[in-house]
């Protein structure tokens, strides 16, 4: 339990309007905004969910859980992230999560990201890129990533995502054009979403600490 994901996720609270359909990311530091979303749940239509570990939390707390099919574009997203850099791009998918927030953020009108201060960083890299891979593309998507990027791609054994599909982890990457790589990455047959939210990276971050910072 960390106090400064706490303070972030409680303070992404007063991005909610009245009437909302909020858009809810996954991990620890969004378990924090769940918590503080459900004394609002009769203000809000409901959420949509980017995992089934979120989902099963807001069902807890009474929170209607909706389909992005049905609800159209969101006007909030509220997410955790793994890597932060000052352009607000981002490394996610830690959690395993990375291609149902993909398809949250890029619905959202508004993407606010809740984050620690050990997150914030100057160029992204430090933290393994996930990339969510069809299964039998496993090694082919791991030599493709090796050859252009020269990082060392590590299968996430024994995990599998809500959809189904397994995770590979680069290592080693110094990423000094996350749009670029990102758009690479994306080409190679058998990636199903690549971990750098940079081509829609976040509109705001807020950063957990004393004080909390909004940028
Ligand atoms: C899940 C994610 C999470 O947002 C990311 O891993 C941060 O998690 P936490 O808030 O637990 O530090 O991308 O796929």
């Amino acid at each position: 339990m960390s106090e400064a994901k706490r303070l972030a996720g409680e303070k992404a609270i007063e991005f909610v309007e009245d009437g909302m359909i909020v858009g809810v990311g996954t991990g620890s530091t969004v378990a924090y905004f769940i918590d503080a979303l459900a004394p609002l749940r009769h203000r809000i239509e409901g959420a949509v969910s980017s995992s089934e570990q979120s989902t099963a939390r807001l069902k807890q707390h009474g929170i209607p859980v909706l389909d992005l099919n049905a609800t159209g574009p969101l006007a909030l997203y509220v997410d955790g992230a793994d890597e932060c850099d000052p352009g607000k791009h981002l490394i996610k998918g830690g959690g395993a999560a990375l291609t149902r927030e993909k398809i949250i953020a890029e619905a959202s009108e508004r993407f606010v990201c809740i984050v620690d201060a050990a997150k914030q960083v100057p160029v992204l890299g430090r933290f393994p890129l996930p990339i969510e891979v069809i299964p039998m593309a496993r090694s082919l998507v791991a030599r493709a990533v090796l050859e252009q990027t020269g990082g060392q791609p590590v299968w996430r054994e024994g995990v599998s995502t809500d959809n189904g599909n397994w995770v590979l982890d680069i290592h080693g990457l110094e990423i000094t054009d996350p749009v670029a790589l990102e758009a690479r990455l994306n080409q190679i047959p058998g990636v199903v979403a690549v971990g750098l939210f940079a081509r829609r990276p976040a509109d705001v971050v807020i950063v957990g600490g004393d004080p909390i910072q909004v940028l």
